[in-house]
């Protein structure tokens, strides 16, 4: 059985940290692995398409640009897992339940992706707007500050929390939100662990 999850989180709480240290413990208990990062399946295309630089420029694209690269990103990333994974494994895509673009929030995971992907669990990273905050002005080589403000950031995790609900009332996933604390990455990672044993 493949046991597919999806790690969501406003950039910089930390989700990509979360999800490798969760990954190190899936693999020392045995587990077949695959993270497939939605960002990079869009960037990769977008990139050869000339439309973007930067991978934090995608969320400035028309948005039928980025609904394009949407759409090919979770086909390419179911394709991959069943040729990486075969019929056995953990397969945890590291995207966004919702994305602040100059159209306004757009759903990470609308109908058609979230169908293609048919995650048994959604996780929703959370810290405080202030924790955020800190760990994005320490991630240099990031362009984050449409998501530094933090009354911005308190409305739009409550937005991206109910974008995940929403997602997965369609095909039935659990949500599982997960507090990841100041200097508690082994905590946080061990939650997401346990709650993937139980798919
Ligand atoms: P993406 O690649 O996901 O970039 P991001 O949004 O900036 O998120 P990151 O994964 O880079 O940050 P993170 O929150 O995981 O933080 P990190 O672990 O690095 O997405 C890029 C773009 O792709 C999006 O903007 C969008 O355009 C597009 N996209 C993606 N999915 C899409 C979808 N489904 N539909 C449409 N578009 C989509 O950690 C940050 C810092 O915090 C680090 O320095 C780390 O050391 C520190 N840290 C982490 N945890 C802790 C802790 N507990 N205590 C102290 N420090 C910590």
């Amino acid at each position: 059985m493949i046991r597919t999850v999806i790690a969501t989180g406003v950039p910089g709480v930390g989700k990509t940290t979360v999800t490798s240290r969760a990954v190190e413990i899936l693999k020392e208990k045995g587990y077949k692995v695959k993270v497939a990062n939605f960002g990079d399946y869009m960037f990769k295309v977008a990139k050869e398409k000339g439309w973007v630089e930067h991978r934090d420029e995608m969320r400035k694209l028309n948005l039928s640009q980025q609904k394009e690269l949407q759409a090919l990103a979770a086909k390419a990333i179911v394709e991959d897992a069943k040729k990486e994974l075969g019929d056995d494994g953990v397969l945890i895509i590291d995207t966004h339940a919702a994305i602040n673009t100059p159209t306004g929030v757009w759903p990470g995971l609308p109908k058609h992706v979230i169908e293609n992907l048919n995650p048994a669990i959604i996780f929703v990273i959370e810290a405080s707007p202030e924790e955020i905050i800190a760990r994005q002005q320490k991630d240099i080589g990031r362009v984050r500050s449409d998501y530094s403000d933090p009354e911005f950031l308190r409305r739009f995790m409550e937005f991206a929390r109910n974008s995940a609900i929403a997602s997965a009332v369609l095909v039935g996933a659990a949500v599982n939100v997960i507090l990841n604390k100041e200097g508690a990455v082994e905590e946080a990672a061990n939650k997401f662990v346990s709650a993937i044993e139980k798919i």
